[in-house]
Formats: structure tokens, C-alpha cells, sequence
């Protein structure tokens, strides 16, 4: 059993945690306002907790990148998604539905983002313009949900890989919009990442599957292989290891990518606008290590 979140008091900021096992609240900071001092404590705090929120941050996007650099030395591109380009800031990327009667969420399921690239983001920073009631964001810990499985299961996923594909997560989420699927197909990523990561900060296993560019379990036939991904999908939706945040305009939530999943409720929202903006940081010294040797193919 890890030991379960404290309240930790930090020289520019308290977290107090939301639950036993992730998530914490910032207190007394505006994250804009850390010096680097403050931000290598917040870099703690984040592999600490798993997930920070902070309420009424109103941070610009460029105090959004200064935070994401603090983890990670490169800003994330998106392939596909929509960005802030045109106002200078290709880096952030805008999470937004479509305002029509049967806009379909592409963010209704437990994962971890890009990880069809052989470098994932490290941390994301989203920060909430406007969300409707109800359409909250979930996560959960990785590094518990290895915990709970049991012995025999955490042996055989220490034993595999499995292949990320972005063309995949296209053709199984029907993201529908042909200009989208023009450019995932020109980018198409493809990246094979151990199903259980060492985590690059903590040293944890972590579970590190995921239900969004998950194609398969590398070198397993289609019989063998869905059935794992399921199991392993399975461990997300354990309340247990969950916490959900209810969104207010300003608020933020950093998480830390390899070691935790999230899902996007996607609530009966209709024509309302959810509109979030994220920041991402990745590096190429960070890429998803196995927990376990694997043995060679
Ligand atoms: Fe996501």
C-alpha cells in the first residue's frame, strides 16, 4: 500500500490533497508568480499528487508555457488538434466541442495523450474558458492502479508492449471531419511503449496503456490482444484511484501524463460551449521506460 496524500505545505504554495491517492489543490499562488524555485517544488508536487488544480488561475498563455517548460524543454506541437496559431501561440491547443446538436466527444475515454509519439508529453496545463455543468474531467493513477493488480497480472503486463498508432484512434473514434482525418493521415504516429513504465521522476511502476491510440499488444494475434487492453482499460475506472474536478472559469489542472489517465465527461451538454485551452511539454530525454526488462524478441 503507498502511503496516502498529506497536506504538504511548499515555501510559495500548499497542496492539500482531494483525495487519499491523487489529486491536490494549490493554495496561496498564482502559478504565474513562482520563481524557479517555486516551479521545482511544483515539478515535486505534480509526481507527488498526480494531478494539480488551482481555482481562478486566469493564467495567459504565456505564463502557461513558462509552467510547462518547467517540466519538459519542448512546448507540444498537435498534430491535428485545433491551436491558437493565429494569435501566435501554436502551442496551445483549444479543446472545444462543436456547437451542434450531435457534436461527438473525442474525449470520452481513460487515456494518456500522444502516445502514438516515441516522446509523450510529460505534463499537460489546462485551464477552463467556459464548461458547462457536468462536463467535468476525471483521472487516475497509474502507479496504484498497478498496485491493485494482482501479482500474476503485474508480471504479464511487465512482459509486453504495446503499439500506439494515431491513425488507429482516428478510424476507432470516427473523428468524422475529413480535413482532420487529412492531416492524421499525412502525420500518422506510430510509437511501441511497455504497458508498464519505471516513471521517469518517481522511479513507480506505472500502467501505462490507455484506451485512446491503443492499437494492440505488440507481437500478439487480435484474440490474445483485446481482451489485455480491456483489462487493462478496466483499472482507470476503479473509484478508488480517481478524482474529477468540476469546472469553474480560470480554474487549471496540470497532470503528470505517464503516470496518470484522464477522461473528459462528455455530459449531455447539447449546443453549450466547453472550451478549455491546453499546454503541453515533452523532451527528448523522456520517453516511456520499461519497469521491468523485457525480454528480447
Ligand atoms: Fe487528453
Amino acid at each position: 500500500m503507498a502511503e496516502l496524500l498529506q497536506t504538504r505545505d511548499y515555501a510559495q504554495f500548499r497542496v492539500v490533497p482531494r483525495t487519499p491517492v491523487i489529486g491536490g489543490w494549490i493554495e496561496g499562488c498564482n502559478l504565474a508568480e513562482l520563481d524557479d524555485a517555486g516551479l521545482a517544488d511544483l515539478r515535486e508536487a505534480l509526481w507527488t499528487y498526480g494531478v494539480l488544480f488551482g481555482r481562478g488561475q486566469h493564467l495567459s498563455f504565456d505564463a502557461m508555457k513558462r509552467v510547462a517548460l518547467a517540466f519538459g524543454d519542448r512546448l507540444e506541437k498537435h498534430t491535428f488538434a485545433p491551436t491558437k496559431a493565429d494569435e501566435g501561440h501554436p502551442e496551445v491547443v483549444v479543446i472545444q466541442r462543436l456547437q451542434t446538436e450531435n457534436a461527438k466527444s473525442t474525449t470520452d475515454l481513460w487515456h494518456h495523450d500522444v502516445t502514438a509519439r516515441k516522446h509523450p508529453n510529460i505534463m499537460s496545463i489546462l485551464q477552463a474558458e467556459q464548461v458547462p455543468f457536468g462536463a467535468d474531467t476525471m483521472w487516475a493513477s497509474m502507479s496504484a492502479a498497478y498496485e491493485r493488480l494482482p501479482e500474476a497480472l503485474k508480471a504479464l503486463f511487465s512482459g509486453i508492449q504495446v503499439e500506439h498508432d494515431s491513425v488507429y484512434l482516428m478510424l476507432r473514434h470516427d473523428f468524422g471531419d475529413a480535413a482532420i482525418i487529412e492531416r492524421i493521415m499525412a502525420a500518422r504516429e506510430h510509437a511501441v511503449h511497455p504497458a508498464v513504465i519505471r516513471h521517469h521522476s518517481t522511479g513507480k511502476p506505472c500502467l501505462f496503456v490507455g484506451n485512446a491510440y491503443v492499437q494492440r499488444v505488440h507481437g500478439y494475434e487480435t484474440e490474445l490482444s483485446e481482451p489485455l487492453i480491456k483489462i487493462a482499460g478496466e483499472m482507470s475506472k476503479i473509484p478508488e484511484i480517481q478524482v474529477r474536478h468540476q469546472w469553474e472559469p480560470g480554474d487549471v489542472a496540470l497532470w503528470d501524463n505517464f503516470g496518470t489517465t484522464h477522461y473528459g465527461v462528455s455530459a449531455d451538454i447539447g449546443t453549450q460551449l466547453r472550451r478549455l485551452h491546453r499546454v503541453a511539454s515533452w523532451s527528448e530525454k523522456v520517453a516511456p521506460e520499461p519497469y521491468m526488462a523485457l525480454a528480447a524478441e
